[in-house]
């Protein structure tokens, strides 16, 4: 055994397989007994927890949604009575009502495990002083990622996202040696950095443990460039667990290792919903495993992906996420990302990573205008030529015409969490 992995993490995939069904019987038993949606959906469905004999045998019962979750809204799908519920997390609910998820003590006691192993595959350490950028409260970034540092035996330095000077002046103080935030804030440190005249690359930064949105390896290149660290992806969401779902190992940094003894992984066609078979890209579905109060069967998370076989651990990868389902661009027929055009962009040197995809319809069709920073010193003539260049670039790889808008430094909003890639604009004229 590793020092310092828990046995489960290199436990034969046969172990795996049979721990999961085991708990993948209580988790549906619990939640037909527990949570009025499930014992409705199922019965709608013709299935019951005791028809489900094997892995496979998932496929044979509903999906949950968000919708879901909405209709249930606030503390519908717990399956424990809410006084045994420690504590509550919630979605922004910019579009409509938040989604609620609830944790008892035992929940949090799992998520502390999952993050401490993802900060330990990601490269910390006991005794690391750690910097976490993520957003405190509601988001289940900051306190999420707190508690597993903290079972892990790092110092932890809860500063939350914002106020950019103070992020920079207490890595300075401070001397983290891991940092925790989203990888847009990330670059709106390196920027303070620089202006206060900071080297980046001289800071006591080793490892970045980057998330809650999609990133690029191009990304990761540029990060570890600019910051002389190693980048590693962690990939969770709230209706799930939170942060530490799956992680990167910084020993391979080939994808994300799910935590397959609490989350089971499928990958279905978005528009059929058939379960495919791993390798194949798709929409990523969740099944917990242990969650007391809120289980969760077949959760679509609208992210897209697909699995692989482990490689660092026994537990399957997942690919770094391209987007969801919801951010997908359709313009004039083709499909696009925001991380296409980020992985076409940082292959020009005149342009940083700071960008936008503003959507506009200002007759019948839509079209995109990439905004995009040029980087520091470079003039006026050769950011246009750059910007022809991307242009160029993203018509002959994605196949379709945009606009870009090269604008100076410091041109972009910063996001102190997460950042908004797509502008919409159709519905202004
Ligand atoms: O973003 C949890 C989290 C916090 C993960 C901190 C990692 C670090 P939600 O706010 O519920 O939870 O948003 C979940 O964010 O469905 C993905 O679309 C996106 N997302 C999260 N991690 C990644 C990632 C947190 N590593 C939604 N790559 C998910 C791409 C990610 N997208």
């Amino acid at each position: 055994m590793t020092p310092g992995l828990e046995p489960i993490e290199t436990a034969s995939v046969d172990e795996l397989r049979a721990l999961q069904l085991t708990r993948l019987g209580e988790t549906l038993r619990r939640a037909y007994e527990h949570v009025p949606h499930y014992r409705a959906a199922f019965d709608a469905a013709g299935v019951r927890p005791e028809d489900v004999r094997d892995l496979s045998d998932l496929a044979s019962l509903p999906f949950t949604s968000k919708a879901d979750l909405r209709a249930n809204y606030p503390f519908g799908m717990f399956a424990v009575p809410r006084e045994q519920v420690a504590r509550i997390h919630a979605s922004s609910g910019t579009t409509g009502r938040p989604t609620v998820v609830g944790y008892t003590a035992e929940d949090l006691d799992t998520w502390a495990t999952v993050m401490a192993r993802s900060i330990r595959a990601a490269g910390g350490r006991p005794g690391d002083v750690l910097h976490n950028a993520y957003g405190y409260g509601l988001f289940t970034g900051g306190l999420g990622a707190h508690a597993g540092a903290e079972r892990l035996g790092c110092t932890v330095v809860p500063v939350s996202g914002g106020m950019t000077e103070r992020q920079v002046r207490l890595i300075v103080d401070f001397e983290p040696r891991v940092i925790m935030v989203t990888p847009s804030y990330m670059l709106a440190i390196v920027d303070e950095m620089v202006r206060q005249g900071v080297d980046p690359r001289s800071t006591s930064l080793e490892v970045g443990i980057f998330g809650a949105e999609p990133w690029t390896n191009e990304m990761r290149r540029e990060m570890e460039d600019l910051l002389a660290i190693d980048a590693v992806d962690i990939y969770g969401l709230s209706e799930v667990m939170g942060p530490g779902v799956a992680q990167e190992c910084v020993e391979t940094k080939d994808g994300l290792h799910v935590w397959e003894d609490h989350f089971y992984p499928e990958v279905v066609d978005p528009v059929t919903g058939d379960v495919l078979p791993d390798g194949e890209e798709g929409e990523l579905v969740f099944t917990s495993l242990t969650k007391q109060a809120m289980p969760v069967i077949r959760y679509r998370t609208r992210d897209l992906t697909r699995l692989l076989p482990g490689t660092a651990r026994t537990m399957r990868r997942m690919e770094k996420v391209t987007g969801r389902t919801d951010d997908m661009i359709i313009l004039r027929g083709v499909n696009l990302f925001p991380t296409q055009v980020e992985e076409l962009l940082l292959g020009i040197a005149e342009l940083s990573p700071h960008f936008q995809c503003v959507l506009q319809r200002p007759d019948r069709l839509d079209e995109m205008t990439v905004r995009v920073e040029s980087r520091e010193g470079v003039g006026i003539e050769a950011a246009g030529v750059a910007g022809e260049q991307l242009r160029h670039l993203v018509k002959s790889t994605i196949g379709v015409s945009v606009a870009v808008d090269v604008v100076p430094p410091g041109g972009i909003e910063r996001s102190v969490g997460k950042m908004r890639r797509i502008v919409d604009q159709r519905g202004l004229r």
